[in-house]
């Protein structure tokens, strides 16, 4: 059979399913499977997940390949340069996930200081004897500084949030060091050295390049206060996992949540027994509403870029 467009996903709403009316000749078909490995043969597009990493051996497979759609605002699962080459378009989800990927940010980040999970656990345990002067004690943020790595979308939502819990949000700065509007308030942008000794919290919503890949290093998680919040909502691949294990059971980092990992799915066991985590299975996006607006965004892209309407 040929597939004009091969997905990995029926993916979320009725968007693929249209799309697939206006080409029928679309596969669904698991990543790497038989059916998948034979549609590379005619795809013009392909529909992958943020989990399914692409290569440049998988592009020689589809001759015919035009586009590529990621179910994701980050590519770096993405053979990006072979994909230049080739002058293969790549469709990603940017701005429909900023307030999702923000708002779950901002969870985790009150769900860490406030100890929600101590807290949950003590109410179904059945053993509360009732309130408590000294019982499950977080950490306030008004008045403190929070650091933000990256200024796209995502790090400006995520400041906006923070500014309304009365935080200092300060962000990283890469090249430029312009102050950042965030909608409702203007950042300072620092160096990371100047930056991390002021954070009581850092979160991290730049991608992973090969500018950023290992940039929190055991040396410079070195630099944060003691005591200081992590929350990664961006990709695994930017921090010293190993690093921020040990700093946690020297009692160095006040607590780290974590949407996203070094490897994942698979997670380094050693989160499991690490004091003062919240781990999640990377849930940035997921929101019925966001995911099909994702689905969308990447149905429009595809569809268009075979009419040849994006050229
Ligand atoms: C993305 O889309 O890249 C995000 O990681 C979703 O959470």
């Amino acid at each position: 059979m040929t597939s004009r467009i091969l997905s990995t996903s029926p993916l979320v709403g009725r968007s693929l399913q249209e799309l697939g009316q206006r080409f029928p000749e679309l596969t669904v078909a698991p990543f790497r499977s038989i059916a998948w490995k034979a549609g590379l043969a005619t795809a013009e597009a392909l529909v992958v997940m943020l989990s399914e990493p692409l290569t440049e051996a998988d592009l020689q497979l589809a001759p015919m390949l035009k586009v590529i759609g990621t179910y994701s605002v980050g590519m770096n699962h993405l053979p990006l340069a072979a994909c230049k080459a080739r002058g293969i378009r790549i469709v990603n989800t940017p701005e429909v996930l900023t307030d999702a990927t923000a708002d779950l940010a901002l969870g985790m980040l009150l769900g860490l200081t406030r100890r929600l999970a101590d807290g949950e656990a003590l109410a179904r345990s059945g053993a509360w004897k009732g309130w408590a002067p000294d019982q499950v004690l977080g950490t306030s943020l008004a008045g403190r500084t929070c650091g933000i790595m990256g200024s796209g979308p995502i790090g400006r939502a995520f400041a906006r949030r923070v500014s309304a819990l009365g935080m200092v949000p300060v962000f990283w700065a890469r090249a430029d060091l312009a102050p950042v509007e965030y909608g409702t308030g203007t950042a300072p942008r620092l160096p990371l050295s100047d930056l991390l000794p002021q954070c009581a919290v850092l979160s991290l919503h730049c991608p992973l390049t090969a500018e950023t890949r290992g940039l929190l290093s055991r040396e410079t998680l070195q630099r944060l206060p003691a005591g200081a919040f992590l929350v990664n909502t961006a990709r695994g691949g930017i921090l010293d996992e190993d690093a921020a294990i040990q700093m946690l059971h020297q009692g160095r980092l006040g607590g780290v949540a974590l949407d996203v990992y070094e490897g994942e799915p698979s997670i380094n066991p050693a989160w499991f027994t690490a004091p003062r985590t919240l781990l999640l299975p990377h849930l940035g996006s997921a929101t019925q509403e966001t995911r099909a607006a994702m689905a969308q965004l990447l149905c429009d892209g595809i569809g268009a870029t075979l009419e040849g309407k994006l050229g």
